[in-house]
């Protein structure tokens, strides 16, 4: 399986299916990745991005996926602790410590509560933690799931910060941490070398640090 990170949150899986999370960027469109699933963690405006305009399956949280049906996108609703199957891809939906609502010309609609997702496709496993703080149950997510890989924000004021991040990634405990939702904006500065060394040099985990539009590829659980 592929993963691209194309900025800010947004990650596209590429293996037996096309997988999108988050689907914004700044300052572009990701239209024309053509994913066949759209996931989404929360309905704040920089990471519900183009799911209106892509019109894919899209799975979010119950409150967003009614919001998007209403919307006539075929969307399907699950909740936190849960997994559904789609097209052979497995999401199983985690916590995300974060506030959430969608905004609609102005007027907020509730979305429910923010998330993470463990996203299991031709037998690889991606934990995208979305939007959040730390929190110690970061620890289960890594003896449940396994994930290989671990995207998690650094980019501090909405999320965790690098330090935090160093905390999360030992929780987690996968092979290698790609970080994200830094650098999009002046309010979340972050120096992702800075944290790729605090983390090599006091662990065995590795710290993918990808521009936008760069790519790993992971097989068997590990990756190249
Ligand atoms: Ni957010
Ligand atoms: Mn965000």
């Amino acid at each position: 399986m592929q993963l691209t990170w194309l900025g800010h949150a947004c990650v596209l899986l590429t293996g037996s299916k096309k997988v999108l999370i988050d689907p914004f960027i700044e300052g572009g469109s990701v239209i024309g990745t053509q994913p066949d699933i759209v996931a989404v963690t929360h309905g704040h405006d920089d990471h519900l991005g183009e799911t209106l305009e892509l019109s894919k399956k899209t799975i979010a949280i119950t409150e967003i996926a009614k919001y998007l049906v209403l919307k006539g996108i075929p969307a399907e609703g699950m909740n936190i602790g849960g997994t559904i199957f789609v097209d052979g891809v497995a999401f199983t939906m985690t916590p995300a410590i974060h506030s959430t609502w969608i905004e609609e010309g102005g007027i907020p609609i509730t979305g429910g509560t923010a998330a993470g997702f463990v996203i299991q496709m031709d037998g690889a496993k991606i934990y995208h933690a979305g939007d959040t703080a730390l929190f110690s149950d970061m620890k289960l997510i890594g003896n449940l799931y396994h994930p290989d890989v671990a995207l998690l924000p650094i980019g501090g004021r909405y999320t965790m910060g690098p330090a935090e991040a160093m905390i999360a990634a030992n929780f987690i405990g996968a092979k290698t941490v790609i970080p994200i939702h830094y650098n999009t904006w002046d309010k979340i500065r972050a120096d992702p070398m800075q944290f790729k060394t605090a983390i090599e040099k006091t662990t065995d985990i590795r710290v993918s640090v990808l521009r936008p539009g760069e790519s790993i590829i992971i097989e068997d659980g590990k990756v190249t």
